[in-house]
């Protein structure tokens, strides 16, 4: 996730590589992670506390604490915004030291090609300047949108969750396509971007997903009949199923 969104920052123009810093436990892993594309390899997140502003938090769960005990003082006075699934703002109330500035997001993986989503917990303590700074930082990689805490678990199953769901369905009508003829890696680049349009028409429009797969139905014609297939073949049910097994997971 942190190649994710430094690569995203990087492409979009929104920091210059050398201006971001990563410490990791494989030191080689990290160099080729980090050098090729100008960013600096640091040797721990000390290192790393001491060389941002804003200090970005992207271990796995498990590993925070341990990551963040020895740099707490470090920490103050720097903007900390964490990736961390399920870390929310109480959390590092309780792990931070008192008075730091903290920031609990979900972003997706687009936010390597700037078509992400950061989905940010409402409440956070980034002074108002800080906030719009990062805010306006996160824009670069993709949509931002604030949630309650309650809800950010959700928003994360479906904006983080949700591209494994759709790179099935791009391999699926792959496979579809391949079987009718087309060769996969146009099949692949057909599916995408049908998904990449569809999304933007939906966005820029607002229209309802309703009436935009009516749109598409004409009367006795084709599409109608797939979809009457997908519905047999309880699509959208399984696809709230597939949300629900992940809620109940959390
Ligand atoms: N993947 C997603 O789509 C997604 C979406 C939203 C949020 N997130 C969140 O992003 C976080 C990271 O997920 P990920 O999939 O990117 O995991 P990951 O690939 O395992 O990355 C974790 C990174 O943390 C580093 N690390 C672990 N312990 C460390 C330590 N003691 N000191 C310094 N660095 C250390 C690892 O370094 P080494 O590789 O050298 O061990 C690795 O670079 C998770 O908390 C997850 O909830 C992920």
């Amino acid at each position: 996730m942190a190649r994710a969104l430094a690569g995203g920052l990087v492409r979009t123009g929104a920091v210059e590589p050398g201006a971001i810093a990563a410490c990791a436990r494989d030191w080689e892993k990290l160099r080729r992670n980090t050098e090729p594309e100008g960013m600096v390899p640091l040797a721990d997140a000390a290192a790393v506390a001491d060389f941002a502003d804003v200090v970005v938090v992207a271990v796995k769960p498990h590993q925070v604490e341990a990551v963040l005990a020895p740099v707490r003082e470090r920490l103050l006075g720097k903007i900390v915004v964490s990736v961390v699934a399920g870390y929310t703002f109480e959390r590092y109330e309780a792990l931070l030291a008192p008075g730091t500035h903290h920031l609990s997001t979900v972003p997706n993986t687009p936010v390597a090609v700037g078509e992400g989503i950061v989905v940010c917990e409402r409440r956070h303590s980034l002074s108002q300047a800080e906030w719009t700074a990062v805010r306006g930082l996160l824009e670069h990689v993709g949509l931002v949108m604030e949630v309650d805490t309650p809800l950010l678990g959700i928003a994360g199953t479906i904006c983080g969750c949700g591209p494994a769901f759709v790179a099935m369905f791009v391999e699926a009508l792959g496979d579809a396509a391949v079987k009718h003829g087309i060769p996969r890696a146009d099949a692949y680049r057909m599916a995408s971007q049908m998904i990449v349009g569809t999304g933007k028409l939906q966005l820029e429009s607002g229209t309802h997903p309703g009436a935009m797969k009516d749109a598409v139905c004409s009367p006795g014609g084709t599409t109608i009949v797939g979809v009457a297939e997908l519905e047999r073949k309880g699509f959208r049910g399984a696809v709230i199923d597939a949300v629900d097994a992940i809620q109940s997971k959390r």
